[in-house]
């Protein structure tokens, strides 16, 4: 029982949003198979039943252990398994072996959820009135971070699937969101003095503030997210042949993983076939691009004669309402480095490990895809990746600098 259960409570409300998030995971993962969930495809990818369990790991962690008096770790031995890089934390099994950990199996994984589910909600009902606001604060961070994860449940086993030569789907009946058909158009954008970064109400990651201002070019963006069309333009052109093109490090990609097409596309009979979430399918040229690397989206504008964003410039556009598709389609490459903003400062403790640790060597993605959980992503939203990472569902938009 929730004390005070009335419907807008808050520990009413903050055990339903656990439980929704909670449930979300086990809805990703239903259609797959303990054999698909055991399975790693690359040092980058994780196993769904890892998942399953690194995000459970991260309440018992943070959460329960700290804030839950008399609470038990449901075996000790898994902080070791499913810590992932939090090296305050404690030690963690190595993350490209992950794939090798048939157990534990995925009845104990689920045994292991249903004892922190237990956990979580017996501390939202017991939590002092003290000791609440540092509850919700982890539970919060908590929740969004395993978000986080149900979004690679879908990319990692994605990348899986299009390792195997049958192009299993996940679900037969998953269709792709449809994009708005901008028609090239472009939107100019004011040039001058803006401000980015979070400074509203509600969640945010560390990374996304503090809120500060930029100066902006003049400059037009792309209303639309490139198309497949566009692509196989590119590709026609010898986009993946014409070293011109390409950064060094882009086109040393080109040649050691052998690209001459998006990720997840392979040819059949003169036609190109896209593995989606839905199976194998032909690529539509009217839908955006998706699973191209950053290097990949950098010499696609250089051929086109336009730039990628920066991050300033796309949120500007977006909080105007200037871009069509945004979010819930494909994360847009910026060509801006993962950097801390201005005064930024990683928290203090083991979750100051969350983001700011890998501000270096990335690129900023922004917007979100179909893969995103509903409600996650914001105009702040900063993800980031290495610029040779294509499994997410990553695409891009042009921007064009008036002279
Ligand atoms: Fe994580």
């Amino acid at each position: 029982m929730i004390r005070n259960a009335a419907p807008n409570d808050p520990r009413t409300i903050w055990r339903d949003r656990f439980r929704a998030v909670r449930a979300e995971t086990e809805r990703r993962a239903a259609p797959l198979s303990a054999e698909d969930q055991a399975v790693q495809s690359m040092p980058d990818a994780s196993p769904t039943k890892w998942h399953r369990a690194h995000t459970t790991w991260f309440f018992e962690q943070f959460l329960l252990l700290p804030h839950l008096a008399g609470y038990r770790a449901f075996d000790e031995r898994f902080a070791y398994l499913f810590n992932s890089y939090y090296v305050a934390a404690g030690p963690r099994h190595a993350r490209p072996k992950r794939g090798l950990l048939t157990r534990p199996d995925c009845g104990e994984i689920a045994a292991f959820r249903a004892h922190v589910d237990e956990g979580v909600e017996q501390l939202i009902t017991a939590a002092t009135d003290p000791k609440w606001p540092e509850v919700v604060r982890i539970l919060e961070i908590g929740l969004h971070h395993e978000q986080q994860h149900q979004e690679l449940i879908l990319t990692d086993i994605l990348h899986a699937f299009a390792q195997n030569p049958i192009a299993p789907a996940y679900r037969g009946d998953w269709q792709a969101p449809r994009a708005q058909s901008s028609r090239g158009e472009f939107a100019e954008l004011p040039d001058g003095i803006h401000s980015i970064g979070f400074d509203g109400e509600g969640y945010c990651f560390d990374n996304e503030g503090p809120a500060h201002r930029v100066l902006l070019q003049p400059l037009r963006i792309a209303r639309g997210l490139v198309t497949n069309a566009q692509w196989l333009d590119f590709m026609a052109d010898g986009g993946y042949a014409t070293p011109s093109l390409w950064l060094s490090d882009g086109w040393g990609a080109v040649a050691a993983e052998g690209w001459n097409a998006p990720g997840h596309w392979q040819e059949q009979d003169g036609a190109w076939l896209v593995l989606t979430l839905g199976g194998l399918r032909p690529v539509d040229p009217q839908a955006p691009v998706a699973h191209v690397s950053y290097y990949e989206a950098d010499a696609f504008a250089r051929w086109a004669g336009k730039y990628l964003p920066t991050e300033a410039e796309w949120e500007v556009a977006a909080r105007a309402n200037l871009i069509d598709d945004a979010f819930g389609i494909v994360w847009q490459w910026t060509r801006s480095a993962y950097l801390p903003y201005p005064n930024y400062r990683a928290p203090d403790g083991a979750l100051g490990e969350y983001n700011g640790k890998f501000m270096i060597n990335q690129m900023v993605l922004r917007g979100s895809s179909q893969a995103t959980p509903a409600g996650h992503a914001r105009a702040s939203y900063r993800n980031f990746f290495y610029p040779s990472a294509r499994w997410q569902f990553s695409g891009l938009r042009l921007v064009d600098y008036v002279e």
